[in-house]
């Protein structure tokens, strides 16, 4: 079969990945409005393309946090790519460096650190942290991505708890016994990671904005804040210092009524003024939704599911092939809009459909 677009590999991971794992993988919170949200907003948005621009020669590299990327799309932090892939986060680890994008490892992944260091050397890479009652969990694995290279730190603002995943209830999800939650094993007394669910209820409810200045004290990283959804959250970021923000409303797997990310992303931009760099994850499926997002003010957006359908795939060569042809469709609406770098992306290529 040609994969030719995302949805390929969409439709290969619903048919060939345990039932268990694709409804983890594809879950949202409640009826999934958010989840479905996130990639409906994008049809509302139109472009206005401009023409007779010389975009014979295109040029999609920008930087984020000052390191050069070759195109505006990373990897969003998710958990247990075992579940997609044998190799699990090594894959991803490879397929980004070979890709030369940013990967953010979560930290429930199924590869240590060590090892999703060790598997691309050199490669750049940021490390998402949930924070744990015990904040010596969470220092520990701070202190050690930094010591591994990772340069950049993502703290998830929007799990005090986990959405209400219908599926994963019915399904009784938990990780097979052969794959573990590498970063957290024996990190807990009590709890023996037997299961996701059980390390969950080690996380904090009670974190708020102070803890920044408590992050800031264990590490020398640029702190990025992920989850923030509106202009007041934004201004709060800023004003707590941090560099980055990812507009994400977890895939839709949090609130369910949340908004679209893309909708978010014109209030968080407006608010931060350039202080801060802004991105955004949710629902990105196709270059022009890249396109659509960058016309609005984010830097770079990050995808989550299409990265696991990628590794469901083929591993490594799945995964690039799923940046590939997202890379490939956004120089080509680059082009067909008349942009030839980045820098010529701005709000005029956009207007809100009246539809
Ligand atoms: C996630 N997400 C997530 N976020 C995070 O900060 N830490 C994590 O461990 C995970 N784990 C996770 C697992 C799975 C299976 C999914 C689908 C998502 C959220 C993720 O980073 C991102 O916000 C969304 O996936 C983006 O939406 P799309 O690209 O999946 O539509």
């Amino acid at each position: 079969m040609a994969m030719v677009c995302l949805s390929d590999f969409e439709a290969y991971a619903e048919k060939y990945l345990p039932k268990i794992a694709w409804d983890f993988f594809a879950a949202g919170a409640d009826e999934c409005s958010t989840r479905d949200e996130n990639i409906l907003a994008y049809k509302r948005i139109r472009f206005r393309p401009r023409m007779l621009r010389d975009v014979s020669m295109l040029d999609t590299r920008t930087r984020i946090l000052g390191t050069e990327i070759s195109f505006p799309v990373g990897i969003a932090p998710t958990g247990f790519h075992q579940l997609a892939w044998p190799d699990g986060e090594k894959s991803t680890a490879r397929a980004a460096k070979v890709m030369g994008i940013c990967y953010i490892a979560s930290t429930y992944s199924t590869c240590s650190l060590e090892e999703i260091a060790a598997a691309a050397p050199g490669g750049f890479r940021w490390f998402q942290l949930y924070v744990y009652r015990n904040r010596a969990v969470s220092r520990h694995l701070v202190q050690q991505a930094e010591a591994l290279g990772f340069q950049g730190l993502v703290l998830t603002a929007d799990l005090p708890y986990t959405g209400k995943r219908r599926n994963d209830i019915r399904n009784g999800f938990r990780l097979p016994p052969h794959m573990k939650l590498k970063n957290l094993e024996g990190a807990f007394e009590v709890c023996e990671m037997i299961s996701f669910f059980h390390s969950l209820c080690c996380l904090d409810p009670s974190v708020t904005w102070d803890d920044i200045y408590w992050l800031r004290s264990l590490t020398h990283l640029p702190i990025v804040i992920k989850g923030i959804l509106t202009k007041e959250d934004a201004e709060l970021a800023v004003r707590y210092g941090v560099q980055g923000i990812i507009v994400s409303n977890h895939g839709g797997r949090q609130l369910d009524g949340a908004p679209a990310t893309i909708d978010a992303l014109v209030e968080v931009v407006k608010a931060v003024r350039g202080r801060a760099e802004v991105y955004l994850d949710g629902g990105i499926r196709k270059g022009s939704d890249v396109l659509k997002a960058l016309a609005l003010g984010a830097k770079c957006v990050f995808i989550g599911r299409p990265a696991l359908w990628g590794l469901a795939y083929k591993g490594e060569e799945g995964l690039q092939d799923v940046l590939r042809i997202l890379h490939d469709e956004f120089r080509l609406s680059m082009a067909l809009a008349g942009c030839a770098s980045i820098s010529e992306i701005g709000e005029h290529l956009v207007q809100f459909s009246k539809l």
